[in-house]
């Protein structure tokens, strides 16, 4: 076979495994590729050394979630060496920012794709098998994916996440964000609808919406609450939860749309970064730390055993111990039910990497970060106590991470449940009374299936 003829050989049949790193809205991204190459006959492969194509979807928001990733590539280097067809790609918020380092400097990898360019995947993997490097890095003002149906290659069957918009247009001074995903563009809802659809017609019963701020979410004809009015009718047996709104507009509308239908989970992740104002402002987080312990006893006081969590920077430029107390009195004051806390990193392009110097040393950053985390853990050691002896609604995931013999599910409010098998099934709706609690995990035993309109029938008008 000639060169050339060897160049025109056609995906058709090409193994392909691709690895995610960061956020749920790269796993969601990973699906929409997954859908792009098997339209080209490509099959996906569970073990990386079984593929002939090896993606790399890559995050860029802190600088250890970078480190990892470039840690793999070299791994990956490793296993081109013993495979010299081995094609490795990489995808995602890493590919614009370091595309001249990854292909000319490291000669890691033979191509990269930025979050818009997906589609465009098939072409360079040709141009690839032409013998030379392949890059997409445009963003696009329009790409929505609106027409692809993500395929879930991994996962439980039982609950997903459905992108709704893409990009962000916030700009807070610490976030790379907007650099490597582009602006904000929200997703057509009638494509979130049929996917919805889909979804319930194939027994998955919770999907989390996922946008950058999806408070902005706007088309024609609808706007977030809208959206969730919508997506609440798909299925009522399909609960539906959301990530991330932003406290600056949070809609009032929605709060009450989420204590009436029971489909609407009583669980708000909503970031607050910082407690104190001046930080707030550097941060470009328009609003004070007032707002939002208004807008959380707003949220309480609309849907009663509402759950919260936040997102949580420590040691961002220029703060200071009594700066860094305030976020530990407003996480106190808040109680959240779960947060994610993070030393602060600086990300080129940024504005705080602009205008800000990141000022305060690594021994400072891990040890108020120490203080916060270990803080959030006593709360939420409490606030799991009190939830013995009560009951909740669990939607069964699968079997427990310890033993085949125990299953685990999450609660409405997001926490997660393990109690004893007997005969119950993923995708049940089972009542659980809770008998033992940590930080992490409710302990419990099932009491009988259920349904949500069944459990929820006395416990909410609808
Ligand atoms: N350093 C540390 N944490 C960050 N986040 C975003 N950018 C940075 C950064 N440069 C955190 C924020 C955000 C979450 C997804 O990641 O808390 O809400
Ligand atoms: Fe997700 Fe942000 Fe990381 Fe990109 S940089 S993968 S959007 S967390």
């Amino acid at each position: 076979m000639s060169y050339n003829e060897a160049s025109r050989q056609d995906l058709d049949n090409k193994q392909f495994y691709i690895e995610t790193y960061g956020c749920q809205m790269n796993f969601a991204d990973s699906e929409i590729v997954n859908f792009i190459l098997m339209e080209e006959g490509m099959k996906p492969v569970g073990e990386p050394d079984k593929a002939d194509v090896i993606f790399v979807n890559t995050c860029a928001i802190r600088e250890n979630a970078e480190t990892k990733v470039w840690n793999r590539l070299k791994e990956l280097r490793g296993l081109k060496e013993s495979n010299r067809d081995l094609t490795v790609g990489v995808l995602g918020c890493m590919a614009e920012r370091i595309r001249d380092q990854i292909i000319e400097q490291e000669q890691l990898v033979d191509m990269v794709v930025g979050p818009d360019a997906y589609r465009d995947i098939p072409r360079l993997l040709r141009q690839v098998d032409d013998g030379r490097k392949a890059v997409n890095v445009l963003l696009s003002l329009e790409e929505t994916y609106a027409d692809i149906t993500p395929v879930r290659t991994s996962g439980n069957g039982v609950t997903a996440f459905v992108s709704i918009m893409r990009g962000c247009d916030n700009m807070c001074s610490f976030c790379v964000v907007p650099f490597t995903r582009g602006r904000e563009r929200s997703r057509p809802m009638e494509s979130i609808l049929d996917e919805l659809k889909q979804l319930s017609d194939n027994g998955s019963r919770e999907e989390t919406l996922l946008g950058q701020n999806v408070n902005s979410y706007r088309t024609d004809n609808s706007d977030f609450t809208t959206l969730m009015d919508h997506t609440s009718r798909v299925d009522p047996e399909m609960r539906i939860r959301f990530s991330s709104p932003h406290p600056k507009d949070f809609p009032v509308d929605l709060l009450h749309l989420i204590a009436e239908r029971p489909n609407l989970c009583n669980y708000i992740h909503i970031p607050a970064q910082s407690g104190n104002n001046e930080m707030l402002e550097r941060m470009r987080r328009p609003y004070t730390r007032e707002q939002y312990l208004e807008l959380i006893d707003t949220m309480r006081e609309i849907i009663p055993g509402l759950s919260l969590s936040t997102d949580i920077i420590a040691g961002f430029c220029g703060e200071t111990e009594e700066e860094h107390r305030d976020t530990m009195t407003l996480m106190e004051t808040v109680r959240y039910d779960l947060a994610y806390m993070f030393a602060y990193s600086e990300r080129e392009r940024t504005l705080a990497h602009r205008k800000f110097e990141d000022d305060v040393p690594d021994e400072v950053k891990k040890r108020r970060l120490s203080e916060i985390i270990e803080q959030q853990m006593m709360i939420q050691q409490e606030i799991n106590l009190t939830e013995i002896g009560r009951e909740h609604l669990v939607l069964v995931e699968g079997p427990s991470k310890r033993s085949d013999e125990q299953l685990c599910g999450r609660t409405d409010t997001n926490k997660m449940v393990v109690f004893d098998r007997e005969e119950y099934r993923k995708g049940d709706y089972v009542v659980v009374e809770i008998h033992d609690s940590t930080s992490a995990t409710l302990k419990g035993q099932a009491k009988h299936k259920s349904s949500i309109r069944e459990y929820y029938s006395e416990a909410v008008p609808v």
